[in-house]
């Protein structure tokens, strides 16, 4: 029998950081529900790690409340919060064994020697890292170092786990790796995670809410496929994934779609986030992937609606997939990612980019 979960483990009403005249964090509300990871996705200095570092007692708000399982904490110290923290450096006593560093958390618990190899070890292989109390910090690598760090995270079962950007310093086969790992343990211990990183790949892969901040502010939060798909503005579908923009008003209806006109006099059919009217200036974002590239021998039958014309100016071939930059007219370009195909298509080639209407959502201006 599975327990109802609390969905306000961690709850931030109302919460706003001030330093001097920079507002970092503003009029935050913020559920994390118990057992999930939830991310804090956005670009350099949104306020990521300032939200992190308030509910870690690092910083006090400016105003507003933060919870942990309902209970107000914005005036508990730090080592009563009972929060595992890991930071982007890896922050291990660099004279400490690796036993020392695990155990460092829980010191300052009324945790007797036995008890406490006893938990040491038992992070250790949680991390698959077993056997290696005895080492130096500087006899691992730096994925290794990162997983004994997580291990000082756990070990003292934390309510909480807070995460900043912790892979930033691996190479990218390693947070690949890492990121994988990291979910996993998440979800077999499941502990309450909050993962900071402004990677959106990271985001996405790895979260069960995806939270996207800018300028202290959330833009949007949700599933990493509603956050993906469904982007709420401009910011959110730009920050996430190769997004193109084109300008149009809404004309009317069509097959259960709008039917928008762009600047150059072409229509669109487009699928509209939200309520629209007919004279409606909005903007049609297409992600790079939904689109496909061809020349017009490619397609069985052009219609006049949701393909574009234009001329191949960039081309470069990724691994796997090679992106395109379609110019449509001087200042238009398009960006096209398409998987391999025997016969990729070159710079300087006229080609049609079909985007089917689904793929076309209309945003607000
Ligand atoms: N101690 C401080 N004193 C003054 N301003 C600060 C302080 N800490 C953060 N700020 C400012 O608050 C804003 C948010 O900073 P924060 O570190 O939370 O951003 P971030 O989203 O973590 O960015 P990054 O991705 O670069 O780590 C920034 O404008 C930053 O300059
Ligand atoms: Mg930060």
């Amino acid at each position: 029998m599975s327990q109802e979960k609390n969905p306000s483990f961690v709850r931030f009403q109302g919460v706003e950081k001030r330093f001097g005249k920079v507002v970092a964090v503003k009029e935050m509300d913020l559920d994390v529900p118990e057992g999930a990871l939830v991310t804090l996705l956005g670009p350099s200095g949104c306020g990521k790690t300032t939200l992190l570092r308030m509910l870690a007692g690092l910083e006090t708000p400016t105003r507003g409340d933060i919870f942990i399982k309902g209970k107000r904490i914005n005036d508990l110290p730090i080592h009563r919060r009972n929060l595992g923290m890991i930071f982007q450096n890896y922050a291990l006593f660099p004279h400490k064994t690796i036993f020392d560093n695990v155990a460092f958390g829980l010191k300052y618990r009324d945790v007797s020697k036995s008890i406490m190899k006893e938990k040491v070890e038992k992070a250790l292989e949680t991390v698959r890292l077993p056997g290696v109390g005895n080492r130096m910090p500087s006899q691992l690598s730096g994925g290794q170092q990162q997983r004994i760090a997580l291990a000082r995270a756990i070990v003292i079962e934390p309510d909480v786990l807070l995460m900043d950007e912790p892979l930033s310093a691996l190479d990218e086969n390693l947070r690949e790796d890492m990121r994988r790992e990291i979910d996993n343990l998440q979800q077999d211990l499941g502990v309450t995670t909050i993962f900071v990183t402004h990677d959106q790949r990271e985001a996405l892969s790895m979260s069960d809410k995806v939270v996207v901040m800018k300028d202290g502010f959330i833009q949007q939060e949700g599933t990493p496929e509603e956050v993906y798909n469904d982007s709420a503005n401009h910011f959110v579908a730009d920050f996430l994934g190769h997004s193109n923009f084109l300008k149009a008003a809404v004309e009317g209806e069509q097959d259960g779609y709008l039917k928008a006109r762009l600047d150059d006099d072409s229509l669109c059919l487009v699928n509209p986030a939200g309520e629209f009217s007919r004279g409606d200036r909005a903007e049609i974002v297409i992600r790079a992937q939904k689109m496909t590239l061809g020349y017009n021998s490619d397609f069985a039958r052009q219609e006049d609606m949701n393909y574009f014309f234009g001329r191949i100016v960039d081309r470069s071939y990724m691994g796997g997939e090679v992106s395109y930059f379609v110019e449509l007219s001087p200042g238009q370009v398009l960006h096209v990612i398409n998987f391999v195909k025997r016969a990729p298509y070159r710079r300087g080639d006229e080609v049609y980019v079909k985007a089917d209407p689904f793929h076309c959502r209309l945003l607000k201006e």
